[in-house]
């Protein structure tokens, strides 16, 4: 074959974009934060210190700024010495808070046009929260899909088979609990696999949304699938979480709705609270929570006075344990009794009485006590400061669902309150009110209030008007998990 003259220039071309290539590396991209000038190829490796780095990251947080970056070679490093940055860039809130507050302006409208629906309404918006930030498809009804899936784990008794292995060899034609529990089974690999396929069919379709279960399947697109998840159990997983996070929240607030019929002078309280924030000009935001502690307070009462996971999930001891004295056997299971240990008077006075003014020394969200290893202060064990709740279980297993969970109720029960009053319903025939049973719940590991009416009466034509104003740019948001 013979050479052409075009040759060694292509040759030379194609050794200049190479070595043009090369010398990017290492190079900041100008939109990324300042930093301190780079090398080419090894960008800043030359100017970070064997030891000491953290306070050569004051040094140039002073030079270039709070947010700055650096070059390690290809890779990039953002170094946040901000607090807000951190906070904006770092927090779950951030990344989901429009989900939620778009999804509540929803309930609101919703609440207005249907009051008498607001049992499933609120089913809905829990529901719905957790499957766009889990699958990427929002519950648009309460009898959609996403809108009522969650009721295949209706919790029920089973014998110990945990505990006593030998029931496991009772053929089911004699154990019907064998049968439920293998229905229950094929329920679940039947609901959380039509969410998975339904995940899978519009990501085929090149529609890829901020989800989890996306960014996760995006991961393991680029990276390979990890060994040591099977298909089924990242099935069950991406369900669970929403098994975990819907039926739970809502009720919790349909508790809150219970109370506040039950007790008016907790929603006067309330309402005080919030028109002196908002006024009538706007629905309360999570942007409110420092100046609406009393909120904060009924969110937590609720928690404890009926506490939706009764005795937590039981927990397994791992090895021999001894605590002052007492031998925990490994293999034992353990319970923290949720509702009995928030119902004991010579701890929280009164305990049956809903009685928010019982936190009002605990200003933070339930995560910033649970979390906290220093028992005595999460309980704080004096009469002016009652304990915090343990509705979120404890220890390694806490729900990590805690802060999306805290966030929902709070702005949830914040627009409820600020936009409606709540009572016990009026007979229309006999005009005389049925008191509502503060007992009525479902038996289980899981209990929610049975349905029940309650009068539901918007404050005044300026809050309809604000919450039709706000329920347009809502439902644009929420387009995308159409
Ligand atoms: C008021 C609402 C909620 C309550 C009261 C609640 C309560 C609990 C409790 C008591 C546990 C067991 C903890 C333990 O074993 O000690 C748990 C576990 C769990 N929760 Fe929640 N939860 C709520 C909301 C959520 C949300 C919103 C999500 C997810 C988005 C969620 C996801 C989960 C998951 C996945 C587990 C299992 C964790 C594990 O086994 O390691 N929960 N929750």
């Amino acid at each position: 074959m013979a050479y052409t003259g075009l040759t060694p220039a292509l040759l030379l071309l194609a050794l200049s974009a190479l070595i043009y290539r090369v010398l990017q590396i290492g190079k900041r991209d100008p939109r990324m934060p300042k930093g301190p000038p780079t090398l080419p190829v090894i960008g800043n490796i030359h100017q970070i210190p064997s030891t000491g780095l953290f306070r050569q990251f004051r040094q140039w947080a002073k030079e270039y700024g709070s947010i700055f970056s650096l070059k390690v070679g290809p890779s990039n490093i953002i170094v946040l010495c901000d607090r807000k940055a951190i906070h904006k860039l770092l927090q779950l809130d951030e990344k989901h808070f429009r989900v939620q507050e778009a999804e509540a302006t929803v309930l609101m409208t919703n609440l207005l046009d249907r009051p008498e629906d607001f049992f499933q309404e609120i089913q809905r918006y829990t529901a719905s929260v957790v499957s766009s930030i889990n699958y990427g498809f929002r519950a648009k009804t309460h009898d959609s899909f996403w809108g009522t899936w969650t009721e295949c784990m209706e919790p029920g008794a089973n014998p110990p088979v945990d505990d006593v292995p030998l029931l496991k060899y009772i053929p089911s034609s004699f154990a019907f609990w064998k049968r439920r529990a293998i229905d229950a089974g094929k329920t679940m690999d039947g609901t959380w696999g039509k969410a998975r396929r339904l995940a899978e069919e519009r990501r085929a379709r090149g529609d890829r949304r901020v989800c989890i279960i996306d960014s996760l399947l995006d991961e393991y697109e680029k990276k390979g699938w990890p060994a040591s998840i099977t298909q089924h159990s990242f099935t069950n997983l991406m369900g669970e979480i929403v098994e975990g996070g819907a039926d739970t929240t809502s009720a919790q607030l349909l508790t809150l709705i219970l109370a506040f019929a039950l007790y008016p002078e907790v929603q006067r309280k309330a309402r005080k609270e919030i028109d002196e924030v908002c006024g009538t000009e706007r629905a309360p935001l999570w942007s409110d929570f420092d100046r609406l502690p009393y909120l904060n307070c009924i969110i937590k009462e609720g928690m404890r006075w009926r506490p939706v996971a009764v005795t937590a999930l039981p927990h397994r001891v791992r090895q021999d344990d001894e605590y002052e004295g007492m031998l925990i056997p490994k293999d034992s299971t353990v319970f923290i009794p949720t509702w009995a240990i928030h119902h004991t008077d010579a701890i929280y006075e009164d305990s049956e009485k809903f009685n928010p003014d019982r936190y009002l020394n605990h200003p933070k969200l339930a995560n910033d006590y649970a979390g906290s290893p220093d028992w005595a202060n999460r309980d704080k064990c004096d009469a002016d400061n009652p304990k915090h709740h343990y509705n979120y279980g404890a220890g390694r297993r806490i729900c990590p669902g805690i802060h999306l969970a805290e966030r929902n109720m709070w702005r949830i029960a914040a627009k409820l309150l600020w936009a409606f009053e709540f009572s016990e319903p009026v007979d229309p025939v006999t005009r005389k009110v049925s008191h509502l049973d503060p007992d009525a719940y479902n038996p289980g590991i899981l209990q929610a209030p049975l349905p029940f009416k309650v009068g539901i009466k918007v404050r005044s034509e300026k809050h309809v008007e604000i919450i039709r104003k706000e329920q347009d740019e809502a439902l644009d948001f929420l387009k995308q998990y159409d």
